[in-house]
């Protein structure tokens, strides 16, 4: 080894010692007679000490002469610092150096590595290497690993076993399109990068493996968004002999051991909301639960006032926002322009000021009275202080429109918390969702999905009203996992292609080995995935997946460090048989 110890170990029982460390060089001050270099590595920082007089000559020159990020070995004795530094797990002590050896000079870095840095995204995606070597980032991939150090624990516990599935495999339909890999000795024919493991791991449940996983890398080609990358991770499970309350508490299981082990947190037993319910109270499907500002509907106490907007809608939903009842014109304009921007896409905004006095303002004075607005407070449960925000509408649309809202009041008053964690199950999700594109119902999870066998003669009347046995992990607002108990006969599985719009040739060549493989003796089963780099972003209290992963992508899907995707040689092309116009 090039050290004795390393850059974060030394403490003030090492006095006296002599050591060599090795690492870069994080910041040098010279103060002509004297000269402290900051030595950092993976496990922290010590500082080097030089000074004109106890240093040869020699060295105190060769210390002058290294820059920011060289790779120094430095052999000395460790003494007492002067003036201690209580926010370094170090700053007890510091070398007075006796040796230093250069490793490696390096250029000045294009941004300063420091844990606030100057460096824009783009400037630290083309150098993450150097990135990597800023205490957040390295912190956070710290963090990823003993999360799935942990998860490893956990499952084998529960006696799971990791198998690993194939890379290069055919099309597995999970919503986004594929990515794809030309085959050469096969010409004109193409591999498809899995989108998940879905169709292998219902494979191993045909052969016996009863508990799978599997932290695995998924594909998909689909717009990125800060919690989106075209290839991110997944921890994959499926199991066999099980219903779906086995499936629920196994992973709720899983988290509370990440959250114990990871976090130091006891984290409460998972509330289960039905997909119906998450939809009525928060108008999303991933409700953040951190906070309660439940939806209120009023449309009965709304009529016969001659207000048109509420009177031709279908719904009129409110949340109370509690303590703005003092918003001045100006905030509350600010609010209506927030729901009427296109992304939101509300008309209007109603509110009530519940003013401290008991008296009511609102922004429809000339509808009604204030015995009516009164009423309405009422069924907000609002107090004096408190502010209604209303919204109206067709159901689906105002519920989507309220929940953007909901999330910006909860952001405002500070009800979002990073440090705060509350999960939630939401079950009970539609087996089929109507696409307006492309004129036909689509599997809202996947088409291996069974339906609630209650509800499968709804399947030819009223197809959108059919639930599945399907469920979602939700922390904080953020779906970190989904999975269902799935279909494991072959006739069930074809009906179901069949309502997706399949024909039958369609789904022999796409799935017949599924469906083959359910006529040899198919258990019972289900399973889930969570998003692992979600998950990973969600303990460590971060809105974007990107630093959770080493070498991610940009938001236009592209590696500018090793500038990928690229162009391929002709000669490339021509072996695979691909012609580029
Ligand atoms: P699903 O498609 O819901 O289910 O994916 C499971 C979880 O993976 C995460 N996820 C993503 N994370 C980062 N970037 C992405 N582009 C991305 N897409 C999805 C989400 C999601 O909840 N085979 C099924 C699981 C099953 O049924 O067992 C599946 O893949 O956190």
């Amino acid at each position: 080894m090039l050290r004795t110890h390393t850059c974060g170990e030394l403490r003030i029982t090492h006095v006296g010692q002599t050591v060599t460390l090795t690492g870069w060089v994080q910041r040098q001050r010279d103060k002509g007679s004297i000269l402290w270099i900051d030595l950092r590595d993976r496990y922290g920082i010590t500082q080097l000490f030089f000074e004109e007089g106890s240093t040869p000559a020699a060295l105190m020159q060769a210390a002058k002469a290294v820059g920011r990020e060289y790779v120094i070995q430095a052999k000395g004795v460790v003494a007492e610092r002067l003036s201690k530094n209580d926010k370094l797990p170090t700053g007890d002590i510091e070398i007075k150096v006796t040796e230093l050896v250069v490793l490696n000079t390096a250029k000045t870095p294009p941004f300063t590595i420091e844990d606030n840095t100057d460096g824009g995204d783009e400037l630290r995606m083309k150098y993450r290497y150097l990135d990597l070597r800023r205490n957040p980032v390295r912190e956070s991939l710290q963090l990823r690993h003993k999360m799935a150090q942990q998860t490893r624990t956990y499952l084998d516990s529960q006696n799971f076993i990791e198998v690993e599935t194939p890379v290069l495999i055919k099309s597995t339909p999970e919503g986004a399109r594929d990515f794809v890999v030309p085959s050469r000795i096969n010409n004109g024919e193409f591999y498809a990068l899995p989108q998940s493991p879905q169709t292998f791991k219902q494979l191993l449940m045909v052969s016996g493996f009863d508990r799978y996983y599997q932290i695995v890398k998924c594909f998909r080609d689909e717009d990125l968004r800060a919690d989106r990358q075209p290839e991110f991770t997944q921890i994959d499970c499926e199991m066999s002999f099980i219903t779906q309350e086995d499936i629920l508490s196994t992973f709720e299981g899983l988290i509370r051991h990440l959250f114990k082990t990871v976090k130091n947190i006891d984290m409460p037993s998972v509330p289960r909301m039905t997909y119906d319910e998450a939809m009525k109270l928060y108008g999303s499907d991933k409700p953040d639960t951190r906070f309660e500002m439940k939806f209120v509907e009023i449309k009965e106490l709304t009529g016969g006032k001659n207000f048109p907007v509420f009177d031709s809608a279908e719904m009129v939903v409110g949340i109370c926002a509690k303590g703005c009842a003092e918003y001045t014109r100006k905030q509350l304009d600010e609010l209506t322009e927030y729901v009427k921007r296109p992304q939101v896409g509300a008309k209007g905004l109603v509110y009530v000021q519940c003013k401290a006095d008991g008296s009511f303002k609102s922004s429809v004075d000339k509808f009604y009275s204030a015995d009516d607005l009164k009423t309405w407070a009422a069924k907000f449960n609002a107090q004096p202080g408190d502010l209604l925000l209303i919204l109206s509408g067709e159901t689906n649309t105002v519920r989507k429109q309220l929940n953007e809202l909901r999330l910006l009041m909860g952001e405002k008053l500070g009800l979002r918390d990073k440090n705060k964690f509350s999960a939630l199950w939401v079950i009970d999700f539609p087996l089929l969702e109507w696409d307006d594109e492309t004129k036909r119902y689509h599997a809202m999870h996947h088409p291996f999905t069974s339906p609630k066998p209650d509800d499968i003669k709804l399947l030819d009347t009223r197809p959108g009203d059919v639930r599945a046995n399907a469920y979602d992990m939700v922390i904080n607002g953020t779906e970190v996992g989904g999975g269902s108990i799935r279909i494991h006969d072959r006739e069930t599985q074809s009906m179901m292609f069949n309502h997706l719009g399949f024909t039958p040739e369609e789904a022999k060549k796409q799935f017949g080995f599924l469906l083959d493989a359910f006529e040899f003796g198919a258990p019972p089963h289900g399973g889930i995935a969570f998003g692992f780099d979600r998950l990973c972003s969600i303990f460590g209290g971060a809105d974007s997946i990107r630093d959770f992963i080493a070498f991610p992508k940009n938001n236009s899907g592209r590696d500018v460090m090793i500038d990928s995707p690229s162009t391929i040689s002709a000669e490339q092309l021509k072996e695979l048989g691909i012609k580029v116009s």
